[in-house]
């Protein structure tokens, strides 16, 4: 069997994972909120999908979801808030592929990072792609690239769809793709067609 990769990586400094302050550093000009909102529905399109399938060879779990949204991702195994990813165990095993675009809202978002890496570090699952803004600035955001092995930075702003498979207007921000395991080579080649591919050096922290 494939070695684990080892996290953090030795050349980024790891950030404490607290709750506090991810609640406090959420995305730019929204108000943390614990309730799901319409904007944190925001379904994942297709073609992004489709390279999320190519790296990972398939997705065992997508922790933040629905039926209708589950449609489209195709992941075998799915949490949503009826069986919340917070509370439920992720158990994906050793080989298996976590596909993560969080709810948007700032207190949401935070808590569902912490409880990715959470989950990371407690080997609930041993490959995994998110998806996010690109708050480069926030605490959560930080968290991500201290353990990640690449990261895409979108060169776009990414159409989301609606339960009714229609895309959405009104995306502010670019997106971010994260890479966690150990084809960060192979994301690198499939991801370079949606943003340019980058392997985090140096130091990642709070602004
Ligand atoms: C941004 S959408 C992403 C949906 C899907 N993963 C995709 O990429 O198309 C976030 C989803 O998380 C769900 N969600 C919100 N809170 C949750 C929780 N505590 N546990 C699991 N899912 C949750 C929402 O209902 C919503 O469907």
């Amino acid at each position: 069997m494939t070695a684990m990769p080892k996290t953090p990586r030795s050349n980024i400094v790891a950030l404490p994972v607290s709750t506090a302050s991810a609640h406090r550093l959420g995305y730019i000009g929204r108000v943390p909120t614990s309730k799901a909102r319409d904007a944190d529905s925001w379904f994942t399109p297709p073609e992004y999908l489709d390279s999320v399938r190519a790296v990972m060879g398939g997705i065992d779990l997508d922790p933040f979801t629905s039926e209708t949204a589950n449609e489209i991702v195709g992941a075998k195994r799915i949490l949503t808030v009826e069986q919340s990813a917070f509370d439920e165990d992720w158990k994906a095993g050793p080989r298996g592929r976590v596909f993560m675009n969080p709810p948007y809202s700032a207190g949401l978002c935070a808590r569902a990072v912490n409880r990715f890496i959470d989950q990371w570090e407690a080997r609930q699952f041993g490959e995994g792609v998110v998806l996010v803004n690109n708050a480069t600035d926030t605490r959560w955001f930080n968290v991500l690239v201290a353990r990640c092995t690449r990261i895409c930075f979108t060169h776009h702003r990414i159409s989301f769809w609606n339960a009714d498979r229609k895309h959405i207007s009104g995306n502010t921000r670019g997106q971010a793709f994260f890479y966690f395991g150990r084809n960060a080579d192979k994301f690198a080649r499939i991801f370079g067609k949606h943003g340019f591919v980058v392997t985090p050096v140096g130091e990642a922290g709070p602004a």
